[in-house]
Formats: C-alpha cells, structure tokens, sequence
C-alpha cells in the first residue's frame, strides 16, 4: 500500500503487500518509498512531539505458557484528544514494516481522534521494524512469526495498555489498518470480540490466495480504465512492450541489458525472469499506488510515457520509465540478478531498517500465498512466470514444500473464513483500481458487516489525508466510515455503559 497526496497519512500502515518472488521487486521498493515520503509528510503535518513511544514486554511464545522467553514490542500513543478514562480508544495496527509516529497521528484514527475524545495507539507488527526479537530469523525463530501471534499481540497490548493509561472497562476499543494490516484489524475483532468493539478494515486482502492470477486482471482493467488516464490502447501498449522484451531476451539481444538498464548480464533464463519481474513490478506499482503521494508513476503518467514515443518502438516508452523510476529510488540500475535475490532472502540478519522482507516472505509460504501470476488472457505481462517457480523460492529459502505451502494457505481460510469472515461491526473498504480488492470483502455480508468498493481508487487510499484531488467516491468514503463509526461507538454507550 503506499498511498500518496498532497498530505498524506498514515503511512506506515500502510503496509505495502509487495509481489513476493523476488526480495527486493521493483513493486516492493516503490511500496516503501510511498509509504517514507507519506511518514515524513504526516510527521511535518502532524506535530510529532504528540506522538510518544513505548514498548511492551510481550512473550515470544504467547501459546507456551512454560516458554519464559519475551521480547519488546513498540508502540505509539497519542494521549492530546483523550477524555480519560472513558473516551474510546482508536488502535491502529501495524503490519509487515516499521511503524513512526504519524501512526497515531493521521490516517483514520487521527482523524476521527479530536471529535470522540480517543485516545490513539499504534502497536508495531512483531519481527517489524523494531519490534523484532533478539535473535537471528532463522527459522527456529521465525516459527514465532504469523498473523495468530500477532492478534495475541493485541489482545495482550490491550490489556497491559489498559493498565498503563487507566483505561476505563467501558472504552470501546476500535481497530483499524491497511493491507496486511487491515486483515488483522477485521480478525482481532473476529476472535477477540470481547476486546475489540468494532474494526476498519482498508483494502485488507482476507482471502489467502496460493495462485494470484487475478492481481494482473486488475492490473489490465486497470490501465485500460479512463477514469484514472488509463485506455486500452495503453494496455495494448504495456502489452506490447512485455511481448517484444519477451522476445528478444529468448533470443538472447545482449543490447536489452543496457536498454533496460539491467545491473548483470541477462543470459541465464533465471535473470531473464528477475529483470522481468522488476518491470512487472514496475506497472503494477502505478497501479496499485494509484495517484497517491510520493508515487513516481501513476496510471496516467505511466500511459503517457508509453503511448508518447511510440514511433521509437514499442520498448521506448518503458524505457523512459525505467529512467524516470530509478532515478526517484536514487538506484543506478534495474537489479536482475536471481542469485542475489535469493541470498538476500536467504540473510538470517535482523535488517536494521525496519523492511522486512524474509519475514514477509516467510508469512507468505507459511500462511497467504499470493503469488502473482499472469494467467489472465489480458495479462499484459510475460507468460513465463510460473507459481511452481515462485514455490520454489519457499523451498529454496525456509525448506517448505510446494505441498505445504498450499496447505498452510487453505488453513488460513479455514481459521479466518477468508471472504466470508462472519465478524459483525467490522467495515471493508476497497478500491476498485487496487488489485488487492479481489481477495477482500466487496459488498455488505450483513446489516453489521458492511463493506464499500470505492470507484477510481487505489491500494488504502482511505487512509490517507484527504486532497482536494481525491475522487468524489473517496471523499464521500472517508464520511461513510465517520457515520458508520458514530453507529458503533453509540451502541458501544448503550452496551458499555460508556458515557
Ligand atoms: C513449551 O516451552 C517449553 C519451555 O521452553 C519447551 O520445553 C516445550 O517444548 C514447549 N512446548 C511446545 C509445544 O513448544
Ligand atoms: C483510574 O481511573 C479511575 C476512574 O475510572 C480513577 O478513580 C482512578 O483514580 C484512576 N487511577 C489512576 C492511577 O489514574
Ligand atoms: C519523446 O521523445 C523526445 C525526443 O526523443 C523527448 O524529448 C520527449 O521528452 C519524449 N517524450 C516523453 C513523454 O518522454
């Protein structure tokens, strides 16, 4: 998720749901920098010094009461809107990075935080950012990573948090989050009912999904879709360009490594895939980052570049966007090397900058999927990727089989319900231009299960601080989760007694 604006918003929430075949994809790289320039944005707006931190000795394993071990979560409170002891409290969950102060200064519960008197908490995702446990992340220790520890997480945060502040037993708790994150809001709800009173859930993909084919069918309607710059002789453009790349690297061109401004050579088949997996990467980052703040490249701005040059061959307008792409990483070339790759996966060393891509991945092969793959007939892209090749990399990496992996993904849906959680007082909110939408809630499972796909919108673009830029369908959104919360936090006066 990497939103975008003018003033943006809780970035750091914003988890970003990377592609996941390779470490460091192109679509993973700009999914940090948007969420970066997003923090540092709601830093500035948002007067830092309210935002204070603190940290939780929380077991390592909640789920072995004889296993003594313990590590530091960090959180994030803002205390400057509280009506203490009572007022609700709007807990903001982190997901796969690191969480900064701007979580529990903008977004929705910084927005809604000054009218209902909440106190606002951010809870840092274990083996993110800084609340990683000593240790290396071999897999003995990874074994502690997964969305169950996490929800434990919370339910443990809250109540020593409750202690911490004196928070009343009649404030309401409301969790929010996005991307991976907004999963985990739904699900604290849906198994700590007695905990959580209600929960937002933006662009939160639910369903866990082994084979995701139809991230690229969004892609394509995507970039296909006027209402965001995007036409289909864009998309038969992007296609064309994939096709002609397609081409001349099975003939082996060696002139491609420089005209796509690749780091190594690309005659290993394996390379190949890598730099054209970056490129993917590439696309499917306007398209999920869609008109959001810090983004390089939208829909619009990636059409124009491609349809623009035409006349200079089909590559030439992917060209201009590797330049323009790179540069904004500040990256002098287009990474291409698998081996690299799968030893970046491979490093057991706690990253020092909150990313976290072994851990990630690691949640990828042992509980979502979510492999991209371009299986669609409109896919734009190389048909050569395949998800044995992507299962592979879990074996490659953490010794899980192809086998496994699937399994652990339909468990998932088994212990989540995927599309069809049965939480009430939890709200789904989607765009319909982020490819994520497919695997989360689309349409109201009830009168207390409601749901909204937003028109012309992309990857948590709800969380973000509004722009007078934004879609008429965002803007009436962000009021549609406003009354809906009134609902809830006026039930939660009749049921808790809260004042
Ligand atoms: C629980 O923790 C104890 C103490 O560390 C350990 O000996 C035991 O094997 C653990 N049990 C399980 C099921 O992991
Ligand atoms: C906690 O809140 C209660 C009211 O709900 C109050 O009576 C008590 O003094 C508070 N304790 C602390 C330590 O602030
Ligand atoms: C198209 O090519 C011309 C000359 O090569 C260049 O000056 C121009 O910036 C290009 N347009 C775009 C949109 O890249």
């Amino acid at each position: 998720m990497a939103p975008a604006a003018a003033l943006l918003l809780g970035p750091f929430l914003l988890a970003s749901l990377w592609g996941v075949s390779t470490a460091r994809s192109l679509l993973s790289r700009l999914g940090d920098h948007v969420q970066e320039v997003q923090a540092k944005l709601g830093q500035r707006l948002g007067e830092p010094s309210l935002a204070r931190e603190g940290w939780l000795w929380q077991p390592l394993d909640p789920f072995n009461s004889s296993d003594q071990r313990s590590f530091l979560q960090r959180y994030w409170v803002n205390t400057r809107h509280w009506r203490s002891p009572d007022g609700p409290v709007f807990l903001h969950i982190g997901g796969e990075g690191s969480l900064g102060p701007s979580s529990v200064l903008k977004g929705h519960p910084g927005a809604l935080a000054p009218h209902w008197g909440a106190l606002v908490v951010s809870l840092e995702h274990r083996f993110y950012g800084r609340s990683i446990p000593p240790g290396s992340l071999d897999v003995a220790q990874l074994r502690f990573l997964s969305s169950r520890h996490a929800l434990a997480d919370v339910a443990s945060a809250r109540i020593h948090l409750s202690r911490i502040y004196n928070i009343s037993a009649s404030s309401p708790w409301i969790s929010f989050g996005g991307s991976y994150a907004g999963s985990l809001a739904a699900w604290a709800r849906l198994k700590f009912p007695h905990l959580i009173w209600a929960a937002v859930a933006s662009s939160a993909p639910v369903q866990a999904q082994l084979d995701f084919s139809s991230y690229n069918e969004v892609v394509s309607r995507s970039l296909a879709d006027p209402a965001v710059g995007g036409s289909p002789e864009c998309l038969g453009a992007v296609a064309q360009a994939f096709s002609e790349l397609d081409a001349g690297l099975s003939e082996g061109k060696a002139v491609l490594q420089s005209e796509m401004r690749a780091c190594g050579p690309l005659e290993a088949p394996e390379d190949q895939a890598e730099l054209l997996e970056q490129l993917e990467g590439l696309v499917g980052a306007a398209v999920q980052y869609d008109q959001q703040v810090g983004v390089p490249l939208d829909v619009r701005g990636l059409c124009h570049l491609i349809l623009a040059n035409q006349s200079r061959g089909p590559l030439s307008g992917l060209q201009d966007a590797i330049r323009l792409v790179l540069q904004t990483l500040g990256l002098p070339c287009l990474p291409s090397s698998k081996a690299a790759a799968v030893a970046e996966l491979k490093d057991t060393n706690p990253p020092d900058v909150g990313l976290g891509y072994r851990q990630w991945f690691y949640q990828t092969c042992t509980e979502f999927g979510y492999y991209i793959t371009c299986k669609d007939p409109s896919c734009p892209f190389s048909r050569h990727k395949r998800l044995s090749a992507q299962l592979q990399l879990c074996d490659q990496v953490f010794g899980l089989s192809p086998a496994s992996v699937a399994k652990a993904v339909s468990r998932t849906n088994t212990y989540y319900g995927g599309l069809r959680p049965g939480a009430t007082r939890v709200f789904f909110v989607n765009g319909d231009i982020d490819p994520w939408h497919v695997l989360s809630v689309l349409q109201a499972l009830g009168p207390s299960e409601p749901a909204m796909l937003l028109r012309g919108t992309s990857h948590c673009s709800d969380m973000a601080t509004p722009r007078p830029s934004d879609p008429p369908s965002l803007h009436l959104g962000r009021q549609k989760i406003a009354q809906q919360l009134k609902v809830w936090l006026q039930e939660a006066k009749q049921d808790l007694g809260s004042p």
